[in-house]
């Protein structure tokens, strides 16, 4: 059987200032009526041989999960983390709480999919090759040499389309990741996974057992609050915190790569949201109430006040009850940094 799991603990913080500590992009609407989380959920509940999904995310976004949930009319497990330790531990605790035989599809709730059976045709051959106890991950060939993402070496074929991979290397620098792209020899690292449970543990107990031991004490000393399983804070704050690709795909030997298509997408960016939404005919992405005049290539978007544009050309406007953004589609990829300083100035 496959065990969905669906991680959405992460921030996303290039999204501000609609997203937020307490209401991450994963959570909020990226275009008319589409929410990254809920879809990711109806995704991979959605695929025949499946169980409950388990849901591993962060105390505080707790009700927006279970809104999520409820309004899909989907059950599972809500496992709650005190503090973020990031993928390793997230997917840690997951493999602890399910069938240690069963195959965990393990999918982050930052992306968009919209070919959904090029999905289901991928994750049944990686559900073949996870079966017979190898690490399955996803790759994309990828367009640019974006340094946000892990890169896949491709190996040998094993399997129709599915290879071995030469090497996997989580987020290289500029320089690396460009002489990747013009090898044509890796693809991006999709950050979907399949593997067994119990494969998952015997690979933290080689690579981190540190971390297994904590994960295996929260779980431990774990209890049922509502609909909620709560974690043991003090086990799980002394976890070390870091990313599944780091923490053991970048160290394990026998990975195999599905390909998988061109029509996925991480959704970090206001110009990636600019990208996937409707425009028109001068290339304008309106939501909301928003008029635009003598206007061109910008996003605008409003939450609630009546947003006026006239005479722009490559801008991002984000209207929040709080805050307004209003940057240069240009500069977008400086907002991680705005957003440290803010955090830092409060
Ligand atoms: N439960 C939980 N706890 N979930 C987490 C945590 C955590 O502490 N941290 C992150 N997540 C969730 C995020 O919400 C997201 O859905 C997923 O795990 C991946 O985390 P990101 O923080 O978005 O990772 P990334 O985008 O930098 O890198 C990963 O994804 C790329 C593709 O988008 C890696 O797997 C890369 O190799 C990959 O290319
Ligand atoms: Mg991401």
């Amino acid at each position: 059987m496959i065990q969905p799991v669906i991680l959405c603990g992460g921030k996303g913080t290039r999204l501000w200032p609609l997203s937020r500590t307490l209401y991450p992009k994963q959570f909020i609407e990226v275009s008319e009526g589409r929410v990254l989380f809920g879809d990711a959920l109806e995704r991979c509940t959605s695929l025949g041989e499946t169980t409950a999904p388990i849901v591993v995310c962060n105390s505080e976004h707790r009700f927006l999960v279970a809104e999520e949930m409820r309004q899909r009319g989907i059950d599972g497990k809500l496992v709650l983390e005190p503090v973020g330790r990031n993928t390793a531990p997230a997917v840690a605790l997951a493999a602890l709480m399910a069938d240690p035989d069963s195959i965990m599809l393990v999918a982050p709730a930052d992306h968009a999919i919209d070919d959904l059976k090029a999905f289901r045709t991928a994750v049944e051959a990686g559900y073949e090759r996870a079966k017979q106890d190898h690490f399955v991950c996803f790759g994309i060939v990828p367009d640019a040499p974006n340094t946000g993402y892990g890169y896949i070496q491709q190996g040998e074929s094993v399997d129709g389309s599915v290879c071995r991979v030469r090497q996997f290397v989580e987020k290289p620098d500029l320089a690396t990741a460009e002489e990747y792209v013009q090898s044509g020899d890796y693809l991006w690292n999709s950050g979907i996974f399949m593997f067994r449970a119990a494969r998952y543990l015997d690979a933290l107990e080689e690579f981190a057992p540190e971390m297994l031991r904590q994960c295996r004490k929260a779980v431990e000393g774990s209890f049922e609050d509502l609909d909620f399983t709560c974690l043991d804070r003090e086990a799980f704050e002394q976890c070390p915190s870091d990313s599944i690709d780091y923490a053991v795909m970048e160290k394990i030997q026998d990975i195999e790569v599905v390909p998988f298509g061109k029509s996925w997408q991480d959704l970090g960016t206001w110009s990636s949201l600019h990208d996937i939404n409707p425009k028109d005919a001068n290339g304008n992405s309106a939501l909301g109430d928003v008029l635009l005049e003598d206007t061109k290539n910008c996003y605008v978007r409003s939450s609630g006040r009546l947003v006026v544009t006239l005479g722009l050309e490559d801008i991002t406007v984000v209207e929040t009850p709080d805050a307004v953004l209003v940057a240069a589609n240009d500069k977008l990829d400086g907002m991680k940094d705005v957003v440290n300083r803010l955090k830092a100035a409060n």
